[in-house]
C-alpha cells in the first residue's frame, strides 16, 4: 500500500516535470521560429542575429539550460510510458488524461519525440557544426551562417527531413501544450477547450512557419 502511494506521487512529480520542460520547450520553439524569420529578410539580417545570439557569453548558460531541459523531458517521458505500460500493458498514459479518449496526437506522443529527438541530432550536425562559412558586415566578421543554412537545404533528402521532422512536432506540441496545462493541474474545465484550440493553433504555427522556412531556403538555390 505504501509502495503504491509513493509510485504514484512519484509519477505525480515526472508529469509536473513533464508539464514544465514541455512549456519552456515550446517558448524555446516559438523564440528559434519568430528567430530564424530574419532569414526571409536577407543573408545579412540572418547572419547579424544569429552572430548577436552566439558572441553573447550567455549562450554557453542558455545552452546548458537547453540540454537540461530536453534532457529531463525525455528522461521523464520515457520513465512515465514504461510506469503506465507496467500498469496498464495495453493502455498509454496520455490516452486518459483528457478524459474524452484518445487522439492520434496524445497517442503517439513518444513516437513523435523521439523522432524529434532524431531530428535535432540531425538538425544541430548540419546547421550548428555544419559547414563553416566567414562573412564581414560593416567591418565585424562573423560566421556566414546564411551560407550554410541555405546550401545545407540544396539536398532534396534534407528538405524532406525537415518537413517530416516538423510536421511531427507540430502534432507533438498540438497535444503536448494543452496536456501541460493539465499536468500542472491548471486545468479549469472553463478555459479547456480554449486552450484545446490554442494548442493545436501552436501546433499549425509549428508545423506551418518551420516547414515555410526550409521550403524557402530550398528554393533560394534556384529549383
Ligand atoms: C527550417 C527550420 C529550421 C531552421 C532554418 C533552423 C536554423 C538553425 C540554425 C541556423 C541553427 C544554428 C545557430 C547558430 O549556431 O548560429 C540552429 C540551431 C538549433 N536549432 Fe534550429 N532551425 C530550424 C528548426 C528547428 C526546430 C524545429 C528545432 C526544435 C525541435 C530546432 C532546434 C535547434 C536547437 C536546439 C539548436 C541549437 C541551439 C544552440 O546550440 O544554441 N531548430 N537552428
Amino acid at each position: 500500500m505504501t509502495s503504491k502511494k509513493c509510485s504514484t506521487s512519484t509519477s505525480i512529480g515526472k508529469k509536473q516535470i513533464m508539464g514544465v520542460t514541455g512549456l519552456l520547450l515550446c517558448g524555446f520553439v516559438l523564440t528559434h521560429l519568430l528567430g530564424n524569420l530574419t532569414l526571409f529578410i536577407g543573408s545579412d539580417a540572418f547572419n547579424k542575429y544569429s552572430h548577436a545570439l552566439t558572441s553573447n557569453p550567455l549562450i554557453y548558460l542558455a545552452e546548458v539550460g537547453l540540454v537540461i531541459l530536453f534532457f529531463s523531458h525525455i528522461v521523464m517521458a520515457i520513465k512515465l510510458t514504461r510506469e503506465n505500460k507496467a500498469a496498464r500493458p495495453t493502455d498509454y498514459y496520455m490516452r486518459t488524461k483528457s478524459g474524452r479518449g484518445s487522439t492520434f496526437a496524445s497517442s503517439t506522443m513518444i513516437y513523435s519525440g523521439v523522432i524529434t529527438l532524431i531530428f535535432l541530432i540531425i538538425h544541430i550536425n548540419g546547421l550548428k557544426f555544419g559547414t563553416h562559412y566567414d562573412t564581414n558586415i560593416a567591418g565585424v566578421e562573423m560566421r556566414d551562417i546564411y551560407r550554410t543554412t541555405i546550401e545545407y537545404f540544396q539536398a532534396p533528402l534534407h528538405l524532406a527531413i525537415y518537413l517530416i521532422a516538423v510536421i511531427t512536432l507540430g502534432i507533438h506540441v498540438s497535444h503536448g501544450f494543452w496536456s501541460a496545462f493539465q499536468s500542472l493541474g491548471l486545468n479549469h474545465p472553463k478555459y479547456m477547450p480554449k486552450l484545446r484550440c490554442a494548442s493545436v493553433l501552436f501546433g499549425l504555427l509549428i508545423a506551418i512557419g518551420f516547414s515555410t522556412l526550409a521550403i524557402y531556403c530550398y528554393l533560394q538555390g534556384g529549383h
